[in-house]
């Protein structure tokens, strides 16, 4: 043991880099040195013995620390001490001083997360080559008890050893609920004896057209398991993983769906759908043998799952089958419900009496609201935090989850080179500005906000190392958004902490993005010089930035960027970020475009939004050609109100040919074609004629459509140009998703 008296070592703040930031730390001089003769100490309790070993393989690599059992601290040692005293659930101390290391809680939860604060002090190990400690004091506890991730290993199944190391990075974040997503439209993935054709059948995706699914499966399986499309986990696997979350203070909340998305089941068991159902996956609710079904699935999950919550999905049920079911009508007229939205508040209640009955609460998706909530129900606010502030203010347990910015399947860089992603776009600060409170929540009613979590759907993740690219460093950002104080949280610092904790996710053998380090650029035109000027910046705005224009990629002898670059002639761009030397991010390639004339301008009716701004008010005019994905950055998006421009071309020029794209994606988005489309030319500003006004038809296909508009006309002079687009407004009854509508738009071509 070496005690330095002095701090010449000492560390900076942002050198003892945690995440998330503790809510009280002191750095005091001198420092301590963990060597071969430094012992842990803890007492002989299962938690004490296994947090202790928690450590010891932590540091394996270097020495073979010996374990002690012992309440006392002890010169050289690192003493888990649980205490009698009673803190907030989760809260440590970690003091560092002459004598040693001592971390102590009254829960072993808190002992736990003391022991993530030392991990993370000790690397990446770039930072301390040997393992020196400053002196510290820090006083920490969460400020939420709910900090979650819900993972969908229904869309694509994810391995029992995936699934532990998914559990790991959560713990390493001081992360406590792990919300499993079992059950889904495209596979069941949880063992019931009751119902084995289930897993027989349910568990298997469907890859070829023509062939059941377990078809699939079996051929697959059989060649040597050259490639398994699906897959379930039986009664001990969910017992291993329930008990390896729980070694690492993590509660396990199990997903069932009901009554829709839930085609994996109703493929195995017809029978639970309406007569004449249209489309499956909705079991049928005025079928008493579905509730009989549910519930002897619900007595083997709550077998398995110890955690208070059970959560029975209960989004986006589609009510045609219902409406036009004989056996749901009865059960409408015999319970008095006047509508769909009624009938599935009673099929909730009934599901919540029952998993009450098991001592257990129900947890459902936002839908749930809708109808009537059970008394005894707890929310998951998902589209938006509407539903939780509603239902908070009603004296509801809530769980703020909302997809911006919560839903880690969307993308999280605006590069073209990003892996598949979903839906939006939810950059890591904004993820580090989350706060699961909004105003709207009464102040005696926020208490009813138990957090928030990070939802991982997997449409489009198939593997582990995909997972945790999504889930980092976003993950991280979340962890301080519910771990930390408002008043303790510093967005400086984080980008600092982040930037360091790279280094420790790569130490650690974790797959994750940075993409908040790739290039990102805005342009802007000087109407004086008829030039544009083009900046260039990361979301983080660290490190370095090179790039050419000669459509070469950049290295490190590039020219560097410093001040914006201007230009009155088309440009090639390719910029690039450099860290210490070493390309990281995506590419930012790019051609600015004159097609336009520098002079042209827009002008909008109805603002875009901004977190579909499509690249800002020249993304029409950019050459980039939006392609059929709602989270291409390059479509600019406007919810509720028309696409309404006018576009001052800046010259006359002669014309025949105008076009434009508009996209919709049912299955994903909010986004539909609108209704109507116009667009006007005019010479001089004044006097238009209309060279397009067609409706459009609706098109109902869940597929992701682009929409050419084109109009040809007799070679006219053309200064200005005017564009309306009808939005749809409030989306179609038979829409999945509820609200408005969204149109997105993209590239105005002119020949
Ligand atoms: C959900 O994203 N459908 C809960």
């Amino acid at each position: 043991m070496v005690a330095f008296s002095s701090c010449q070592e000492a560390l900076q703040p942002v050198e003892v880099g945690i995440i998330p930031q503790p809510n009280s730390i002191e750095l005091q001089s001198g420092a301590f040195e963990i060597d071969g003769n430094t012992v842990i100490y803890t007492d002989s309790s299962n938690d004490g013995q296994s947090l202790s070993l928690e450590l010891t393989n932590f540091f394996s690599n270097q020495f073979d620390l010996k374990l002690a059992t012992s309440n006392e601290a002890q010169p050289n040692g690192i003493q888990l001490k649980k205490t009698n005293s009673v803190g907030k659930s989760g809260s440590y101390k970690l003091n560092i001083n002459s004598k040693g290391v001592i971390i102590e809680g009254s829960t072993y939860q808190g002992i736990f997360y003391g022991v993530q604060t030392l991990m993370q002090l000790l690397t990446p190990s770039s930072k301390i080559k040997k393992p020196v400690l400053q002196f510290v004091s820090i006083e920490d506890a969460p400020e939420f008890g709910w900090r979650g991730m819900m993972l969908d290993v229904s869309r694509h199944f994810m391995s029992k050893d995936s699934v532990k190391k998914v559990i790991d990075i959560l713990a390493m974040h001081k992360m406590n609920k792990f919300h499993w997503h079992l059950v889904d439209g495209i596979g069941w993935r949880i063992e019931i004896d009751k119902y084995p054709e289930l897993t027989k059948k349910g568990a298997w995706r469907k890859v070829k057209k023509n062939k059941k699914p377990w078809e699939d499966y079996e051929s697959t399986y059989k060649n040597n398991g050259a490639e398994i499309y699906g897959g379930f986990y039986a009664k001990d696997d969910i017992r291993e993983i329930v008990a390896y979350a729980a070694s690492k203070y993590i509660d396990v909340i199990p997903e069932i769906e009901m009554p829709g998305h839930s085609d994996a089941a109703t493929q195995c068991y017809p029978e639970l759908l309406c007569k004449d159902a249209k489309g499956g996956g909705v079991y049928c609710a005025g079928n008493g043998r579905s509730y009989e079904f549910l519930e002897n699935i619900l007595a083997e999950v709550t077998e398995l799952f110890p955690y208070e919550y059970i959560h029975i999905g209960g989004d986006e049920v589609g009510k045609s089958n219902w409406l036009g079911c004989s056996l749901c009508q009865n059960r409408m007229k015999e319970e008095g419900l006047k509508d769909g939205d009624e009938l599935q508040s009673y099929f909730v209640k009934r599901m919540e009496k029952f998993i009450y009955s098991k001592n257990r609460k129900l947890m459902g998706w936002d839908e749930i609201l809708e109808g009537g909530l059970p008394e005894r129900a707890a929310v998951m606010s998902w589209r938006g935090v509407q539903g939780g502030i509603e239902a908070s203010n009603a004296g509801h347990d809530v769980v703020m989850s909302p997809g911006s910015p919560c839903y880690f399947d969307h993308s999280q860089g605006k590069s073209e080179f990003e892996p598949p992603s979903w839906g939006g776009y939810n950059n890591l600060l904004k993820v580090y500005d989350f706060n699961p409170i909004p105003e709207e929540i009464k102040p005696e009613m926020t208490k009813h906000i138990l957090g928030g979590q990070a939802n991982l759907w997997t449409e489009q993740i198939p593997s582990l190392k995909h997972a945790q690219y999504m889930m980092l460093p976003r993950l991280s950002a979340l962890a301080e958004a519910l771990w930390t104080e408002p008043s303790q949280k510093d967005k400086k610092l984080f980008i600092e902490k982040i930037d360091e904790h790279f280094d420790r996710l790569t130490e650690l053998g974790y797959n994750y993005a940075t993409s908040a380090l790739s290039p990102d650029y805005n342009t802007e035109y000087n109407a004086e010089t008829e030039s544009f000027s083009l900046e260039l910046t990361n979301e983080l705005n660290l490190h370095e930035i090179r790039y050419t224009i000669d459509g070469t990629m950049p290295d490190m002898s590039s020219a560097l960027y410093t001040d914006p670059i201007v230009y009155s002639t088309p440009i090639d761009l390719y910029a690039q970020t450099f860290r210490n030397g070493v390309k990281v991010g995506f590419p930012l390639i790019k051609q600015f475009s004159t097609q336009f004339s520098a002079k042209c301008e827009i002008d909008y009716k109805y603002p875009y939004n901004e977190t579909y701004s499509g690249g800002g008010d020249r993304a029409l005019f950019d050459s980039k050609f939006a392609i059929a994905r709602g989270d291409d950055p390059n479509w600019q998006g406007i919810k509720k109100t028309d696409f309404d421009v006018s576009i001052n071309l800046g010259d006359v020029t002669t014309l025949s040919n105008i076009s434009l794209n508009f996209f919709q994606h049912i299955a994903a988005t909010s986004v539909m074609l609108p209704t109507r489309v116009s667009i006007k030319v005019s010479e001089d500003g004044e006097k238009y004629a209309e060279v397009y006004n067609e409706t459009l038809e609706t098109i109902e296909s869940r597929d992701p459509i682009i929409k050419l508009i084109e109009t040809k006309f007799t070679e006219r002079k053309v200064g200005w140009i005017k564009i309306e687009a009808t939005n749809r407004g409030k989306l179609p009854e038979w829409h999945i998703r509820k609200g408005d509508a969204w149109v997105f738009v993209d590239e105005v071509s002119i020949k």
